[in-house]
This record gives structure tokens, sequence and C-alpha cells, in this order.
């Protein structure tokens, strides 16, 4: 198989799939269970100087993909993870040969304070979140854990942060990665029976993740790639190896995965990569960097749009099983589909729109 392995910062992950914060990182046993399910590499739940006190219920399945959350950072006390988590999670990693990344929050005074107490802990890396946080501390906070510690630091952003390219740019100089994208929010969803939120916050808003989030996801990597040099972590909906390519294409150097891992298991990290390898075998690539960036260096500077209409769609009659899916979706009148019979196309009427080639089950719509 292609080789998916991956060093960055200094470490070396067996694969590129490994567990974003979640409960699927909740604890030194969670972080034990994605080693064995494959992970590439191992990341611990955000911890902060005081333990999150979480409204009840804070988890409500979104679609069959998606997820609201509503959990903050970890219930345990920071103690708790140092003398015990870290510790357990630390020797099952290198009973895998993995890295593990800590988590921590939130403002530049709770990263000074809380900061060094990792490292000393062992870990390899340390991931800070912005998730709480106003842009405008973005820098100081930065700042602020880049003096307080030596190991590798990672930036993860929100995406109601703001122009995530311009803030990668401002703090470049103070980390050494960026992971895109935490949760999107707030959000809100109701149990029209109940007349009640799904979760149980103030006013029962959430965070989204999962596919839902994946297009916010990819662009957000590739905005970020396309502004720094520093590799950037791609999060957000990925749920397949197909996924992992499309993050490395946008400027991923590593993906992480959290709400598949919830909703499927631990033993999703390892299916995950395992699919990429296939799809790089299938594909004629030997290594999984041949892909990073293809995508960044073919469009990172954008093109030139074209507006008029070059070509219409097409019909492969041996491939039309007479389904209708076109003619449905196709709001310009250009297809006739009657039901059993190969598609008609009337190419007049065709203004290249695109979405019937994207709903065709047999794939019988091409340019
Ligand atoms: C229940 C839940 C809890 C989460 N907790 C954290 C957290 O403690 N720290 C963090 O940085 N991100 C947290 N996230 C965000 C995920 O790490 C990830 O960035 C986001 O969910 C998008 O990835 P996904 O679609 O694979 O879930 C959480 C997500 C969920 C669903």
């Amino acid at each position: 198989m292609a080789n998916v392995a991956i060093d960055l910062l200094g470490m070396h992950f067996r694969n590129p799939v490994i567990p974003a914060a979640g409960p699927n990182v909740g604890t030194a046993e969670h972080l034990r269970r994605a080693a064995e399910g494959g992970a590439g590499g191992l990341l611990a739940k955000t911890i902060c100087v005081r333990p999150a006190q979480v409204p009840r219920p804070n988890m409500y399945r979104y679609g069959t993909t998606g997820m609201l959350n509503a959990e903050l950072w970890s219930e345990l006390p920071p103690e708790d993870w140092l003398e015990r988590e870290y510790p357990a999670a630390l020797a099952a990693a290198r009973r895998h040969g993995l890295p593990l990344i800590a988590s921590i929050g939130y403002t530049p005074d709770e990263l000074r304070r809380l900061g060094p107490r990792v490292e000393a802990a062992g870990v390899d890396a340390i991931e800070f979140s912005v998730h709480y946080l106003d842009p405008s501390q973005l820098l100081d906070t930065a700042r602020a854990l880049r003096e307080s510690v030596s190991v590798p630091i990672i930036a993860k952003f929100s995406p109601h942060a703001g122009d995530l390219g311009e803030l990668a740019r401002a703090i470049e100089p103070h980390v050494d990665a960026f992971c895109c994208i935490n949760s999107f929010g707030p959000v809100l969803s109701i149990d029209v029976e109940r007349i009640e939120p799904v979760l149980g916050s103030e006013l029962g808003y959430g965070w989204i993740s999962g596919s839902p989030l994946k297009p916010l996801a990819l662009r957000s990597v590739f905005e970020v790639a396309r502004a720094t040099a520093r590799p950037v972590i791609g999060v957000g909906g990925i749920t397949s190896g197909r996924d992992v390519i499309e993050f490395f294409m946008a400027g991923a150097s590593l993906v992480g995965v959290c709400t598949a891992a919830i909703l499927r298991g631990p033993g999703v990290y390892g299916r995950i990569a395992q699919e990429a390898g296939r799809w790089l075998d299938h594909h004629g690539y030997r290594d999984i960097s041949e892909v990073q960036g293809l995508y960044v260096r073919k469009f990172g500077r954008g093109r030139q749009v074209v507006t008029e209409k070059v070509r219409s769609a097409r019909v492969l009659a041996e491939r039309c099983n007479g389904c209708t899916a076109c003619e449905t979706v196709c709001h310009y009148d250009a297809i006739r589909a009657p039901r059993r019979e190969v598609a008609q196309i009337a190419e007049d009427r065709c203004t290249q729109c695109g979405l019937c080639l994207w709903v065709c089950p047999p794939g019988a719509l091409t340019w």
C-alpha cells in the first residue's frame, strides 16, 4: 500500500488520521482505544485551569452524520489530567509508537499557568483552542503559550473567529502549526413535540459538527494553507478516506476526526486511514505527500471565472437507467426524461448549471 505515514513537527504519525478533541478522547482510556482503533497519533480532550460545568443533555445527532453539542472542555480538573490521565495516555501512546498532543484553553493567563505543567507531563506538542476567545486576544494568547513552553504549539481555529487566513498570518511567528476547524455556531435545534431545545444550554444553543461542517472546514484549511507556510491539521466532517485526500489537496498535512468517532466508535480512525491508502493505490500515488497541497498549487491564486456557457450536459445512453432524477432538478426545462427511457437534453436550453451531473445515480450525465 502507498505510504501514509507522516513526519510533522518532529513527531511521527503512522497514518494521517488522529482524533480531534471531544468525548472520543475524554480520558486516557478513550485515548488507548483510539490507539487500538488505528489512529495515526493521539490528541487529548481540551483541559482548562478549572473543570467545565456542562449543560445536560449536551449531544444530539443531527441527520445521520452530523451533531450538535454543548460540551465545552473537560469536566475533569487539570490535576486529574496531570497526575493520572496524561501519564496513562502517554504509556498507551508509547506502546503503539504514537505521539500524544495535549489540548488546552483559553486566555493568555490560563495558558501561561497550564502550559508548563502540561509540557512537564511529557506530551509531544500542545494545541490551544481559541473557541471562547475574542479574536482580538489571539495574538496575546499565542505569545503567552510560546513564551511558556518549548514543545511545538498548534493554534486551533474556530470558524466564527473571522478571516482565518488573516489571523493565521498575524500569529504565524508564534505558533508551529494550525488546526482548522472547531465546530460552528452557535446553532439551534428544537424538539417540536416537546417545544424544547434538543440541548440543555441556556437558550438551547450548541455547536454543529460532522458532515454538515465539511465544506466550511475544507475552505478554512485552504484559506490558512494559502496564507501561511505552516502546516495545517484539517478537521471537520471527515468520515472517509476520500475526505482525507480532499483535505490534503486543500493544504492539510494531517487530519482530525471527532464526530465520526463519537457516532461510529474508535475503529473509524484506522478504517479511514486504510481507505485513504487504498485511494492512493488506486490512483497510482506511492506516498500521501504527493497529493498534499495539489489544489492549493492549482487554485491558490484563484482563476479566470467563465460566465458564458461553453458546453452542455450530455447523456451517456448506455448508462442512463431512465430514473428521471435529472429532469426533476433541471429548472431550465432542458431535460426530458420519461420513466425507463433514455434522457434527452435540449442543448439550446441547457445553461451549464451542473446540477444534473451530481444527482444522476448511475453517473450517466457528463459534459
Ligand atoms: C461533543 C464534542 C465535543 C468537543 N469538544 C472539543 C474540545 O474540548 N476542544 C476542541 O478544541 N474541540 C472540541 N470539539 C470540536 C472537535 O474537535 C472538531 O473540531 C469539530 O467537531 C469538527 O470535527 P468533526 O466534524 O470531525 O467532529 C468537540 C466536538 C464535539 C462534537
